[in-house]
């Protein structure tokens, strides 16, 4: 299939991401079909794309024919039959647990025209298990979005053990005409790339609230002061944190049982506080975003850690092969989170010895592995 034969493309999930999704394919002037499990979440995802669609509208980003032209080509579904049964390329951004990406790839490979590229938005998730209940294996592909997705430029395209160079090229050049910036991933692995350079500071985080020695706004509000636009734990909750919590099971699973979710972590969860999508997380979100208190920052928290720990895990995927270049993981971090510099910039200006140097003592200090410096680090010159 070329990029010129899609015509129709189907979200299989109205949530987060998947309306963000159905919205930039719109943008993009497809037609497309939204499907949830209930009519009431498929309704909430319509809302929300209508809503941003009259905003863009009112802007006058686009106009208002556009708008009603846009409108007209969103088709919602709860039948996931009804979906896919016409539609050429299909995302799937269900919940993040493994059983149920699965039971949808199996559904939607058995209704989906034999033509169809089935991709999942799946945050860590390995794309070639979820190929495995299909028929088409080299036709499954990741295309993953970051939140919100009609905002955050970054696709990262992941190539699962037998996907096909035509269907990682087709991705690609469809997440370019969304208007995003694709980044192959050459290797099914865990988190890719943004999510798995961020894992480790997770457990950073974990620890720093767990051990008592900070509170999650006095982080947020120091690296709100060193421009972040979000901090590190309001991000959390605008994510949500269950997607949190289950992909931190996941990875602990496959990486190491030091990414299992900290205890405050698990605590929230239980208490049914999701974040953002529940009006409360580790904030307070039913009036809108929290306002951090700047005053709060605790100034003797030096961003360095966040930053030794994360390009110590970039260069963990220089070894394994999962990316071509330190230039395709910068350009990923800069355009997932919306960053000044990447990770590999960042360590240029500062120095690999003293990033090792530091992954050496926080290594000592909490106990974790995961932190020790890796040869690529300590030799630097990257
Ligand atoms: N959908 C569409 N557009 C949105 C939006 C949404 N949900 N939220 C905000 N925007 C747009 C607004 O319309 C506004 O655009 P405009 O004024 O030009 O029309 C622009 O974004 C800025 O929004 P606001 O003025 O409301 O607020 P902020 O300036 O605070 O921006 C933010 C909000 C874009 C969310 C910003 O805080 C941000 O960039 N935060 C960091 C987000 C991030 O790092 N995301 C990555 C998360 S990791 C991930 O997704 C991986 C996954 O696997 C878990």
């Amino acid at each position: 299939m070329k990029l010129e034969d899609i015509k129709k493309i189907a979200v299989m999930g109205a949530g987060d991401m998947g309306h963000g999704i159905a919205e930039v394919a719109l943008l993009a002037g497809y037609r497309v079909a939204l499907r949830d499990v209930e009519q009431r979440f498929v309704d909430n995802g319509l809302q929300r794309i209508g809503e941003r669609l009259a905003r863009l509208a009112r802007k006058k980003r686009i106009t208002e024919e556009d708008r009603k032209a846009m409108m007209g080509k969103l088709q919602s579904f709860v039948d996931l039959e009804d979906a896919v049964n016409d539609a050429d390329f299909i995302i799937e951004a269900a919940p993040e647990i493994m059983d149920v990406k699965k039971a949808v790839f199996q559904e939607v490979d058995k209704s989906a025209p034999e033509h169809a590229v089935l991709a999942s938005n799946t945050s860590n998730m390995s794309i070639t298990e979820m190929a495995s209940v299909t028929r088409r294996p080299e036709k499954v592909v990741g295309m993953h979005f970051f939140n919100p997705a009609a905002v955050m430029k970054l696709v990262e395209v992941i190539k699962g053990d037998q996907t096909s160079e035509e269907t990682m090229q087709l991705t690609h050049d469809l997440a370019a005409k969304m208007n995003k910036v694709p980044v192959r991933v050459e290797k099914d692995s865990v988190g890719f790339i943004y999510n798995r350079i961020g894992a480790p500071s997770l457990i950073l985080l974990g620890a720093l609230v767990d051990r008592g020695i900070a509170a999650p706004e006095e982080i947020d509000a120091r690296m709100k002061i060193l421009g972040m636009a979000m901090g590190p734990y309001e991000l959390l909750d605008y994510v949500g944190l269950d997607i949190v919590y289950h992909s931190l099971i996941y990875v602990a699973e496959r990486l190491s049982s030091e990414y299992a979710p900290p205890k405050w972590l698990r605590e929230k969860i239980e208490a049914g506080d999701l974040g953002k999508k529940t009006g409360k997380g580790i904030y307070d979100w039913s009036r809108g975003r929290p306002a951090i208190d700047l005053a709060r920052a605790k100034e003797d928290f030096d961003a360095t850690d966040l930053i030794a720990i994360q390009v110590n895990e970039a260069t963990k995927l220089l070894e394994e092969g999962v990316v071509k270049s330190p230039d395709d993981i910068d350009k990923a971090m800069i355009h997932g989170g919306r960053a000044a510099f990447g990770p590999f910039q960042l360590a240029r200006g500062i120095g690999y010895d003293k990033l090792a140097a530091r992954c050496e003592e926080l290594a000592r200090e909490y106990g974790v592995a995961a932190f020790k410096p890796t040869e690529t680090l300590k030799k630097g010159n990257i």
